[in-house]
């Protein structure tokens, strides 16, 4: 299985903090934020991996990471985003890299405290289709929301002014060899981008999406609130001594 770590996108949400650098080299505790979506990946065993990235500093991911020897890796595939077209378009700019195979992605601003280890043998298991992870937040309208009917998600509305459950549609998603050709077939949404949330309803509607939901923690850090609790959560993480 490839992986793909999204660090596109402008990360307006953050001026000034992302004036002069891009949101997901700024620092999450004592790593910068890009550390942590790396991380998971390696951690559960995908080395394989490629960062999409954009903007004005796509360089200094270079400087930063090289070739990944300081997460055991030997060599890091980079691509880069021109503009800000969406998550499922950074996606896209995947396909030549994932090359048929199945795909985790995961964004490059979510931190998660727990092994996606599970989540990839039983998407492994599953064999085809897709699967996310869903996560309780008290805040749901900032997500994706994940409509859920027993086992099953029926349907994903991205940031609903009623969510309609509590459940959020966490940054990390694992795809069959289809996503490309759902991805051409989007169309732009009211605000102009390819959304990763219209990829995972097209799975929802041909019956083939599965779900997980996480244990630990987890956390963006696209916004100043968000990235203050990413912070917080990394830095007990690590005062009880576990590695992240
Ligand atoms: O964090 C989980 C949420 O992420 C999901 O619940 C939502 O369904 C999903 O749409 C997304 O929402 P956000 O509004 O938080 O996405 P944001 O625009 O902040 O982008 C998240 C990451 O995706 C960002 O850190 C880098 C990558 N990205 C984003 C865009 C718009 C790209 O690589 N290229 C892009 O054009």
């Amino acid at each position: 299985m490839k992986g793909v770590v999204l660090a596109g996108g402008l990360g307006t949400r953050l001026y000034p903090l992302t004036r002069v650098t891009n949101k997901h080299l700024l620092p999450v505790f004592d790593k910068p934020m890009i550390y942590y979506p790396i991380q998971t990946l390696v951690e559960a065993g995908i080395t394989d991996i490629m960062v999409v990235t954009g903007g004005n500093h796509a360089g200094e991911f270079l400087k930063l990471l090289g070739n990944g020897k300081e997460f055991g890796l030997r060599h890091i595939n980079y691509t880069y985003q021109e503009g800000e077209g969406g998550i499922a378009q950074a996606l896209s700019l995947a396909e030549f890299f994932v090359a048929g195979e199945s795909v985790c992605v995961i964004l490059g601003d979510n931190i998660m405290e727990d092994s996606i280890r599970p989540s990839i043998e039983a998407f492994r298991k599953q064999g085809q289709g897709a699967r996310i992870l869903l996560k309780e937040v008290s805040d749901p309208e900032r997500f994706g929301v994940a409509i859920l009917e027993g086992p099953r998600v029926v349907r994903i509305e991205e940031k609903p002014q009623y969510p309609q459950s509590k459940f959020a549609v966490t940054g990390i998603y694992f795809y069959d060899p289809n996503v490309f050709d759902i991805v051409r077939a989007l169309k732009p949404s009211g605000r102009g981008e390819l959304e990763i949330t219209d990829v995972n309803n097209a799975y929802i509607d041909r019956g083939v999406m599965s779900y997980d939901v996480v244990a630990g923690w987890w956390t963006d850090a696209g916004t100043f609130e968000s990235l203050h609790r990413a912070n917080d959560l990394v830095a007990q993480k690590r005062t009880v001594g576990a590695p992240v």
